[in-house]
């Protein structure tokens, strides 16, 4: 049978001297889907490139004082340095500038004019270079573009305009019969009423006052409108009008193409009414996915507020940032870049959660078995709750991928994380060794090795690099047969005997020391996989072997009931909460990472249980003297413990 194929594409970027997280963002997402749907069986065509025409890169490389071809070059050979650095897959990297592009192009821009669909005009309106956009007086907002809210130019030349009108009603059609296409579905009504309703504005497709375009072919002294040029490229790139189309056949129309929400606009009007002009089919979905923002807004080159993904990369490693781009904020919504929140991730969810699973394991392996994965022997029913949740993984991915909901794809794995590492704790392989169920413990220690080879392949399209450093530790990197997505489908099909090779720790542990709470990188070699006092390896003394305390050590600590009096943001950390709390006539001031979770004003009043002999010390430089408990689960809800009825503050809790 033949393999289903799968057509993916990013917007075509901007040069620019840098481009930054927020641009990385469009791509990582489509990495992930592109290699999730390339290990799931499909044929993929992954289509990036860069968007190298028009007034505002003219006016750049002018400033530059370079050429704008030279200009443009220079800045796509750093483009595709960034794009290795964060291991992007793409099958083809198409520049606007290319003859392939700009040949075909001119044929389109000539079909449109043959069969009526372009008139010449005056223009006069208002022009926004920076989003290189057409807006009527109508639609600016105080004067400025609606959408960048930059300062607009007045245009008066003369130009050809393209019949949108002739268009809109099948399109309106195909929003109505198709209610996926334009993803999510909030940004479909807001082109329906903000553009379509108010009456669609034909659109003018060319410009006479400066040169750096794709020239008009019937009439020269003009060239192409940059986001006709531009939004081609989806169908240039695979050959259309070209004589070798044997892309296009095979792949258009596209299945997802993924853009952020500024320029849905685009890739929901213009660019189905084009592709309906050539008799061509509209792709499957097209997905506007939000911004990444910063304490002070969206992200951008003209506010001087952007983090440099190459740095980041540095400082973390490419499979942390991508973890993070994708895990943090639910696709599709506005989200924050923090590198507290960052480092946060990479010591829970990396370090802890994926790091400690495999280092216990391996640890336990080594000292009760030599290393060697052992033969599992008769499975109890805790080991078929455990084969049930990793079998239904690679199903529950699937669809989740299918709807571009990363975050909860990502969620789902941490979930079996969490489970494989839960299973450790309730077989105790350390007390069956002790009590030498030799049997019992290999099954274990298999069961365990395996949910860990599954959970690695599930991580190939997230994090492309960490399945081959997990795979020779477990002694597998040269069996290709069990890192498929076919050997994930059922449980047991690693096999025994292997030798494993405990290695380096996958993500060391990084604390926020460095001045005013700046991560710095704390890897050293004392840096033991041991370390978080959650997880401890086996063998290791932090818990006793059979993972129980003593009735004296829990009486050490002083837990009591607290009241809130009061509650604040603390400046710059978006995560805490600086509270003052009565203890039963002791007062405290604690810092709590709830945030999040708390507004401050529903906070006053509650009466909470409290850590009263914790040692203080200084969150982002506030004082904290205690601790609140709270609960939380893997689904990200916390909430906090409190008593059941009215008790006084100050009662001791045990
Ligand atoms: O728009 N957060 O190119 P571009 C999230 N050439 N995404 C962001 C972002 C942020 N802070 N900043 C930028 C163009 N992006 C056109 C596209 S397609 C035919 C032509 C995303 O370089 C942005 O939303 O300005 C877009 O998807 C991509 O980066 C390229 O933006
Ligand atoms: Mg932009």
């Amino acid at each position: 049978m033949a393999k289903k194929t799968f057509y993916i594409t990013t917007p075509i970027y901007y040069p620019s001297d840098k481009l930054h997280i927020g641009h990385s963002y469009t791509t990582v997402a489509a990495d992930a889907m592109a290699r999730f749907k390339r290990l799931t069986g499909c044929r993929v065509f992954f289509l990036t490139g860069t968007d190298e025409h028009g007034q505002k890169i003219e006016r750049r490389a002018q400033a530059a004082g370079k050429d704008p071809q030279q200009f443009v070059d220079e800045i796509v050979i750093w483009i595709k340095k960034l794009w290795q650095t964060l291991d992007i897959s793409y099958d083809d990297f198409i520049r606007t500038t290319e003859p392939r592009h700009q040949k075909a192009v001119q044929k389109i821009v000539q079909k449109f004019y043959e069969q009526g669909d372009i008139y010449k005009a005056k223009y006069e309106g208002w022009y926004c270079t920076p989003c290189e956009a057409f807006w009527t007086e109508r639609q600016l907002q105080e004067g400025c573009c609606p959408d960048c809210q930059r300062p607009v130019e007045l245009v008066a030349e003369e130009s050809y305009f393209f019949k949108m009108s002739k268009y809109v009603d099948r399109l309106v059609e195909h929003l109505e019969k198709h209610p996926d296409f334009i993803q999510p579905t909030a940004r479909k009504n807001e082109m329906i009423n903000n553009f379509i309703k108010p009456g669609l504005e034909d659109l003018c497709i060319s410009r006479t006052t400066f040169r750096w375009g794709i020239p008009v072919p019937f009439d020269p002294d003009h060239v192409i409108y940059v986001w006709l040029d531009a939004l081609t490229n989806y169908i240039t790139a695979l050959g259309y009008m070209s004589d070798d189309d044997h892309l296009f056949q095979t792949f258009w129309p596209a299945n997802v193409q993924l853009i952020g929400k500024e320029i849905v606009r685009f890739h929901t009007i213009y660019w189905p009414i084009f592709l309906m002009a050539l008799g061509l089919e509209l792709p499957e979905k097209v997905f506007g996915h939000g911004w990444l923002l910063l304490d002070d807004g969206k992200m951008s080159k003209s506010k001087g507020n952007v983090i440099d993904p190459e740095v980041l990369v540095e400082r973390y490693g490419s499979d942390a940032v991508r973890y993070f781009l994708l895990r943090e904020i639910p696709f599709g919504a506005d989200g924050h870049f923090s590198e507290e929140a960052l480092v946060q991730r990479l010591n829970f969810d990396l370090a802890n959660d994926l790091g400690n699973l495999l280092n216990r394991t391996l640890a336990m392996l080594k000292k009760y078995f030599g290393g060697k994965i052992p033969v599992p022997g008769t499975a109890a029913a805790m080991d078929e709750e455990l084969k049930k949740a990793a079998t239904e993984l690679p199903a529950k991915l699937e669809s989740l991928m299918d709807q571009l909901q990363f975050s909860n794809a990502l969620a789902e794995i941490w979930k079996f994380i969490a489970r494989a590492n839960k299973y450790i704790d309730e077989t105790m392989p350390w007390a069956l060794a002790k009590k030498q169920e030799e049997e019992r413990l290999r099954t274990v220690m298999y069961n365990l090795l395996e949910s860990i080879r599954i959970i690695s392949v599930l991580l190939l399209p997230f994090m492309p690099q960490t399945p081959a450093r997990i795979w020779r530790q477990l002694g597998m990197a040269e069996q290709p047969e069990i890192q498929t997505w076919d050997s994930i489908l059922s449980f047991g099909q690693l096999p025994a005997n292997l030798q494993t090779v405990p290695g380096e720790v996958l993500f060391p542990r990084l604390e926020l020391t460095g001045e005013g709470g700046a991560p710095v990188r704390q890897a050293t070699k004392k840096d033991k996989p041991a370390q978080g006092k959650k997880n401890p390896a086996a063998g290791e003394k932090a818990v006793t072997e059979e993972g129980l305390i003593s009735i004296d050590e829990f009486a050490r600590l002083d837990l009591r009931v607290a009241e809130i009096t009061a509650a604040e943001a603390v400046s710059g950390a978006d995560k805490l909460l600086k509270l003052q709390v009565d203890v039963g006539g002791d007062r405290r001031q604690v810092v709590a990472g709830i945030a999040k979770h708390y507004r401050p004003e529903e906070l006053v009043g509650k009466r909470i249980v409290f850590v009263a002999n914790l040692k203080p010390a200084k969150l982002r430089g506030v004082l904290s003297e205690g601790m609140l408990l709270a609960a939380s689960d893997d689904e990200g809800s916390l909430v906090l413990v409190t008593p059941e009825a009215p008790i006084k503050p100050g009662s001791r809790v045990k």
